[in-house]
């Protein structure tokens, strides 16, 4: 058994029970122990589950050109932040700057890098990568710095927050809480239900306030750290953009009793999915699809105005990346390989079934009229416009 699953199961025996959103913050993150906190490396081929940028640059050249042109607009600032949560080892974030050295962009001599991430060891190997570019690479500011002009990003992080299971009963407020206990006869973990712990079913009241009643027995997942996390966005940035990445749907389809009455909420381990939320903490990934209209409403609250809902494809497709894709196919150092892998890794960025399908969130953020000029219709920021040929 992994240490962590032993010092939850403390816990649990200690508590009777504990909602799941604290059992996963302590299989994920528990100091040494949790999923995300060792040095073992979990996105990527050799670990337990793909990503966007782990599967190409392309996406983080995409951003790149948001980036460029948020910075334009905004009149060339003298210094413009990347702020990126759950930056891993900086795959995306080194694949924009590979970009922009490409392009030989001006954007580069303004750039300086902020990162929330969780894991010690990949932010000591995106430190080592920024300070091995030429020149040293951007500035590194610590998280938590006052805010600047720039850019914040996530990919796929919204959904390794903490959320709580709540399952639909005709208890008094219509719902229970799925918890976490232990089992008298075997022993293992096992599910409970109960009331949320004092505090929390307040914080989770209001969130709930506007969805209609859930199906007897059915399961729905909530995160009021993702919603406290899109509520403090609109601090980090003086004036810019925000853009949010991530396998999500709308609410109202998220509690669709007749497709979801099992909720999204999944365990990942070795690039295998299972509803098997409890077993071996520590070892396996834990996420539920986003729930955008609660990020969205969450941001807008916040302070931020919200740009566009779009998708990886429509986003990939607009972002003006077609210089980058010639390039690569046909440019001076183009390869049989490059060309290859650019093809291949497009067919699953853009396939709408696949990660094409995946949301894509843009706020803007500050009223100057910079930021307002970000928001234009007119003139739409790159990866905001709807696509003028079909997709792949
Ligand atoms: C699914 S991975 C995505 C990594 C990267 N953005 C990508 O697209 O390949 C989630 C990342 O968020 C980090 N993370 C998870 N919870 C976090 C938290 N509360 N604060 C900061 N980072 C966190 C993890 O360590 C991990 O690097």
């Amino acid at each position: 058994m992994e240490e962590v699953e032993r010092l939850i199961r403390e816990e649990v025996q200690r508590e009777g029970s504990i909602s799941f959103a604290r059992f996963m913050g302590r299989a994920l993150l528990e100091p040494g122990l949790g999923y995300y906190a060792t040095a073992q490396r979990r996105a990527g081929r050799s670990g337990d589950f793909m990503t966007a940028p782990e599967l190409h640059p392309i996406l983080g050249a995409a951003i790149a050109q948001l980036a460029a042109a948020t910075w334009e607009r905004l009149g060339r600032p003298a210094t413009f932040r990347w702020r990126e949560y759950g930056a891993g080892e900086g795959t995306l974030l080194l694949a924009a700057l590979d970009h922009l050295a490409r392009e030989g962009h001006p954007l580069l001599d303004a750039l300086e890098v902020s990162v929330s991430e969780a894991n010690p060891y990949r932010l000591a190997d995106l430190t080592a990568a920024l300070a091995a570019l030429p020149g040293g690479g951007p500035p590194l500011v610590a998280a938590g710095s006052p805010p600047a002009a720039g850019i914040v990003v996530a990919n796929e992080f919204a959904d390794a927050l903490p959320f709580h299971i709540v399952v639909g009963r005709a208890a008094p407020g219509g719902f229970a809480e799925r918890r976490v206990s232990i089992d008298p006869v075997t022993n293992v973990l096992t599910w409970a239900e109960g009331a949320p712990d004092p505090g929390v079913a307040e914080r989770l009241a209001p969130l709930m306030a506007s969805w209609p009643p859930l199906a007897e027995g059915q399961l729905a997942e909530l995160s009021p750290a993702t919603a406290d996390w899109a509520h403090g966005l609109s601090g980090e940035l003086t004036e810019g953009v925000v853009i949010v990445l991530d396998y999500g749907r709308e609410g109202a389809i998220l509690r669709d009793a007749t497709s979801r009455m099992a909720g999204t909420a999944l365990a990942y381990q070795g690039h295998r999915a299972t509803a098997d939320l409890l077993s071996e903490p520590g070892s396996r990934d834990l996420t539920a699809h986003v729930d955008l209209t609660l990020l969205r409403a969450a941001a807008v609250a916040g302070g931020l105005r919200h740009l566009t809902s779009t998708n990886q494809a429509k986003f990939l497709a607009t972002a003006g990346v077609d210089g980058e894709v010639a390039r690569t196919r046909t440019g001076p150092a183009a390869t049989l390989e490059g060309a290859i892998a650019l093809r291949s890794a497009l067919a699953q960025l853009m396939d709408p079934r696949r990660m094409g399908g995946f949301a894509v969130e843009v706020f803007v953020a500050g009223s100057s009229p910079g930021a307002n000029a970000l928001a234009d219709p007119a003139s739409p920021l790159p990866g905001t416009a709807a696509p003028n040929r079909p997709l792949v």
